[in-house]
């Protein structure tokens, strides 16, 4: 596996970073997950404006332009012989002595990039399956907004998932509606027939995908509205679904043991299924 670190590309066995990172020392840095199909990157820059946003939140100048991070991308694609992958890619401060305030005299950013195959029959299996969530409380800071490597209220809610044996951890806010998954957003398709969604704000991620499907849905005749919902009003609603760059719009037919609808994947959630794949495809 090659990587990519600060203008090198190398085997991952010899690829380091400095323990005085501060992405290491305080979580000061960013990231974004893009996928690539075919060999060709989804929603690009999509991507890369919410990169621009979350380093520009830190103060960290963007190390380069977003031509040279697509050259980067494709030459991971290239180098490990990829077709279908994500590709991770992460920005911190870089190095300089502890100390909590930003280093006076700003550092070289540190950039790590690193591919992952992506399984697409994996997917799709799991979009015709659906999945189980289940509800968790929502640990985060005020700024979820910004995608950036401090995840570990996300960390301890998919653990929470994970060993409850379902797929994804819904968080709850104090006032017990959903804010998002740990790693994905939430929607539902409420009684009355809503799509719906949280609006945007601090408290959650500006999901690309949540966008895209946004526009897909709209274009159907079937605009979402953005109103928060609680984990009763998920359960009893017809249906549900997640949303991200690596789920793309996959079913929800349990929550906390509770099958959503009939337990199957329902009909607006498949439409959109259908249509996204038609959008990336
Ligand atoms: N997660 N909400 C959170 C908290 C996320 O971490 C993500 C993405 C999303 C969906 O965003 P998008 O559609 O832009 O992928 C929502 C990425 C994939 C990850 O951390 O692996």
């Amino acid at each position: 596996r090659i990587v990519y670190v600060n203008g090198q590309f190398l085997p991952r066995a010899h690829a380091s970073v400095s323990i005085e990172d501060r992405g290491y020392q305080f979580s000061d840095g960013v990231y974004e997950v893009c996928l690539f199909l075919n060999g060709k990157p989804l929603d690009f820059h999509l991507h890369m404006d919410r990169l621009d946003r979350s380093l520009a939140a830190l103060s960290i100048n963007p190390p380069m332009g977003r031509g040279a991070f697509k050259v980067v991308m494709d030459q991971m694609m290239r180098r490990n012989r990829l077709r279908d992958a994500t590709i991770y890619l992460q920005i911190t401060r870089g190095v300089a002595r502890r100390d909590h305030a930003f280093p006076a005299f700003p550092p070289a950013p540190a950039i790590v990039m690193a591919a992952q195959r992506f399984n697409v029959a994996a997917l799709r299996e799991k979009q015709k399956a659906g999945v189980a969530v289940i509800s968790t409380p929502d640990l985060r800071w005020k700024r979820c907004d910004i995608k950036t490597v401090s995840l570990l209220g996300n960390v301890l809610a998919k653990q929470a998932a994970r060993e409850a044996g379902a797929l994804e951890g819904w968080m709850v806010d104090a006032q017990g509606f959903v804010t998002e998954g740990s790693s994905s957003t939430a929607w539902i398709v409420d009684q009355q027939g809503r799509l719906r969604t949280r609006r945007l704000a601090k408290d959650i991620l500006p999901g690309i995908t949540r966008h895209v499907v946004g526009d897909i849905a709209a274009n159907a005749q079937i605009a979402p509205v953005e109103e928060p919902f609680t984990i009763a009003e998920a359960q009893s609603a017809k249906e549900a679904f997640i949303a991200s760059t690596t789920s793309s719009v996959t079913p929800v037919t349990q929550i906390d043991g509770v099958p959503v609808g009939d337990g199957t994947p329902g009909p607006v959630t498949r439409d959109l299924i259908d249509r996204h794949w038609r959008h990336v495809l």
